[in-house]
Order: structure tokens, then sequence, then C-alpha cells
């Protein structure tokens, strides 16, 4: 990965190097942390968050399903953020805040072991690479199924949940796939291990509901908003194993990976990104780099040093 210079952490802002933790943390052990992946993008007025509030509100709601208490408030850490970005002299970027348990007790129930975060940033590229946003990537169906909301909490972004995800694109990659879509327990189809899944049928726009045991992804809220608007209709629902075949068209969305077309899953051909897609991508596009006027409001400016007042 690309280093940058400085790390939020705690509070302060360490070097990259420096921003080190105990090898007895919690969080290490037990994976008791949330976090969240959230994008900047290079726009005209600056470095601009993309839906900055919702990342940071779900990464609260992710702390509280499992117990952590933030130490820090919602606009303590968009600060943080704005700091930490500014410090390192960025146009555009992943963000990655965790918040996690530390080091000082162990054991299951450790509620005295203190809570610690950091804000880090650095430059990086599309997560399924440029080529696959432009031509579709081949999806493979995963033998491991979804984590499911008996066991665990699918709408919460915690650490320990994200072994079913590295099972699964694991698996994917080594079979020589580039990403794996989960199916839950019953075989209906979830997500991708780090994206939303959309299928095009007859025309509509299909994606699994809130029900299924999926990560309520702020890019597929996104997608379906924009989707909406440009007066294409969006259907949430269950969607089976053979419906991944028939597809028209399908798509994956997620803040690391952004939009990208499925081009084959299970080895089964889907051809080239379709009209739908190419339409949405464009516009999604747009939408991040702040040439939608339309979205603008979805956009958090980190302000550049000559602007700041001291
Ligand atoms: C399992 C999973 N599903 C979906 C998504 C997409 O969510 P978002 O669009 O909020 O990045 C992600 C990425 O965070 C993810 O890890």
């Amino acid at each position: 990965m690309e280093k940058s210079e400085w790390i939020w952490m705690n509070g302060e802002l360490v070097p990259w190097d420096d921003a080190k933790v105990h090898v007895l943390t919690h969080g290490l052990h037990y994976g008791t942390g949330v976090f969240e992946g959230v994008r900047a993008y290079k726009t005209d007025r600056g470095p601009a968050i993309f839906r900055h509030r919702d990342h940071l509100e779900r990464l609260q709601k992710s702390a509280e399903l499992y117990y952590i208490d933030l130490p820090y408030s919602l606009e303590e850490l968009r600060e943080a953020t704005h700091e930490v970005i500014r410090r390192n002299g960025l146009d555009s970027c992943y963000i990655r805040p965790i918040a996690f348990r530390g080091y000082g007790e162990m054991g299951l129930y450790a509620p005295t072991a203190p809570v610690e975060v950091i804000v880090a940033v650095w430059p990086w590229g599309a997560y399924l690479g440029e080529d696959g946003k432009r031509n579709g990537v081949r999806a493979k169906v995963s033998s491991w199924r979804r984590i499911s909301p008996d066991s665990l909490i699918p709408h919460a972004k915690a650490s320990g949940q994200y072994l079913n995800s590295i099972l699964a694109k694991t698996e994917a990659a080594k079979a020589g796939y580039d990403e794996a879509i989960l199916l839950d327990q019953n075989g209906v189809v979830c997500e991708g291990s780090g994206e939303n899944v959309f299928l095009v049928r007859e025309g509509e726009l299909v994606t699994p509901g809130h029900t299924a045991s999926i990560l309520d992804g702020i890019s597929r809220k996104s997608v379906i908003q924009i989707a909406e608007d440009l007066g294409y209709t969006v259907v949430e629902r269950d969607i089976s194993r053979s419906e991944l075949y028939v597809a028209e068209e399908a798509f994956l969305v997620g803040t690391a990976a952004e939009l990208v077309p499925v081009r084959e899953i299970d080895d089964r051909d889907l051809g080239e990104p379709g009209e739908i897609t190419r339409v949405l991508a464009a516009k999604y596009e747009d939408a991040l780099h702040g040439r939608a006027q339309e979205y603008l409001e979805w956009l958090d400016i980190v302000e550049q040093p000559s602007k700041v007042t001291s």
C-alpha cells in the first residue's frame, strides 16, 4: 500500500510508521472493532468526502451494536478526518476510520478494555481495478454463505465479520475470479465480498432488500436514488442464484470498488457492460467528483490550508 505521512490516532497526528498498537490489543484477538471505508475525491472546491455524515453515522451504529462507546463525537471525527487529509496534502484518498478495543483487559467480556480510534488516509485506486470498472469483472458464487443475522449482525461493519468476506474473496481469487457473490443459508443472493449487487431484469433494477443479510451500503443507497431520479424502476426483493445467470446486466457497488459492471458469473457470459449500467456509472462518477449539481449535498468539502483562518 502507498503510505502517507500522518495518521490521526486517539486525538493526535502521529507519523505513519509510529501508529502502533500493543500485541495484546483486544480487537486483534477477537475482532472487536468497527470501521468504515470512505473516499474523498478531487473536485474544483478541494477534496470532497462522499457522504461523510452517512459513513460516520454507520460507524456509530456499528459501534453501538457491538457495545463499543466511541470516545469522540461524530463532529470530532469529521474534523479529525479533514485534518489528516489536509496534513497529508491529499487531493483524493481512501479513508479508513476504525474504533477498536485496545490493550488493557482480555477475555470475551472486556468492558474496561479502552476504545481506540484512528483515521488513516492514503491514495488507493479502484479496488477491483480500472479495467474492471470499464469492461466488467468476473464473479463467482461463493461456496461460503453470508453471515446470518442469527449469529452476527450483517448490517454492522465490524472487523471480525470480515473473516466471512475474506474466505469468499480468497476462494474466488484462487479460482481465478475477480470477486465472490455470497448467498444466504436459503440460497438467496446477498452481496459481493465488499460490494452490494444489482441486476437489470426486463429493464428494471433489482437488488436485495433490507431483510437480506447485506451491509446497508451507502453506494447502494446513492445508486438507488440516482436510478430513480433518472426514471428507472428499482425493486428491492429476493434474488435467486439462477437470476444472476439470466440477468440482462449486473453490477456491483461499494466505496472501495465504486460501480463495477459484472461481465461473467460462474463462467456464464453476461456480455459487455449494458446501457443501464453505463448510464448509471457515468452519473455516479459525476456525483462522486462533484460534477452533478443535484448531488453536491452529498459532498463534505475539506477546506484548503489557504482558506483556513488561524
Ligand atoms: C460486505 C460489504 N457489502 C457492501 C459494501 C458496500 O458498502 P458501501 O457502499 O457503504 O461502501 C461493503 C463496503 O463497505 C462491504 O464490505
